[in-house]
């Protein structure tokens, strides 16, 4: 327990340090990496930019040759030299396209004959874009999720590169604090949706792209802004509270 640690000289605070430092890592494992898909050469620049627009730090690009270009994101610095918080994204490989189409092809998708699975599943992400396979990334501040949604708003509509390729979603804090509740009313982001998050204390944004790969169509992947109030450290991104 850090409890049972009382510092009484510079020996016992380094020692404190190591007991503080070991129980931090007493998992022994962390989130590493999230590889993700573009599906045409033209779109990997495209991807890479959306990435960063939402706050990613481009470490490196491998060209592979006829365009296509392998990406390294850090979604936030990593002192850790362990690789932490990774985002690999590159293109779609053949085998996976390959069955992508033949998926689309079996099920007649875009045609009038198309499978009625389809509609249901479209439907179904137009309810609940956390249906699928996503990515979630947990914001330190409410206002950067609000910066950043009303970033690709406009990116959306103006952005040559994005525009029409993306769709925006929120779920606002469920009511039940006053403080809360006002922010939300007041929120230029939060304040429009009628949706509510399914549990208590956060808020969510929702950007989903057909920049990205995935699901079983190879349609769109979301990525998912966080913000869990502090006041609350009973949230629903720590256990579940409806
Ligand atoms: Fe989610």
């Amino acid at each position: 327990m850090m409890g049972s640690f009382v510092a009484t000289n510079e020996n016992d605070k380094e020692e404190l340090a190591l007991a503080v430092k070991k129980q931090e890592n007493a998992a022994g494992k962390a989130l590493g990496h999230l590889a993700l898909h573009y599906k045409t050469p033209e779109d990997g620049p495209r991807a890479a930019k959306l990435l960063e627009l939402m706050g990613m730090k481009r470490v490196q690009e491998i060209p592979f040759g006829g365009g296509v270009v392998f990406y390294q994101f850090a979604v936030a610095d990593d002192a850790s030299g362990r690789g932490i918080g990774t985002l690999y994204l590159s293109m779609v490989p053949p085998p996976l396209a390959t069955i992508t189409q033949a998926i689309r092809q079996a099920l007649k998708v875009g045609t009038a004959q198309e499978h009625a699975a389809v509609a249901g599943l479209r439907e179904g992400m137009l309810q609940d874009p956390e249906m699928m396979f996503h990515v979630g990334l947990m914001m330190d501040s409410l206002e950067e999720v609000e910066r950043l949604m009303l970033t690709l708003r406009h990116a959306n509509e103006h952005d040559p590169d994005l525009k029409g390729r993306l769709r925006l979603l929120c779920n606002k804090a469920k009511p039940g604090d006053a403080e809360i509740d006002a922010r939300m009313q007041t929120s230029a982001v939060f304040g429009a949706t009628p949706r509510h998050t399914y549990g208590m204390y956060g808020v969510q944004a929702f950007v989903e792209t057909d920049l990205l790969a995935g699901g079983p169509l190879g349609e769109s992947m979301v990525i998912e802004l966080d913000f869990a109030f502090s006041s609350h450290p009973d949230n629903m991104f720590v256990k579940t509270i409806v």
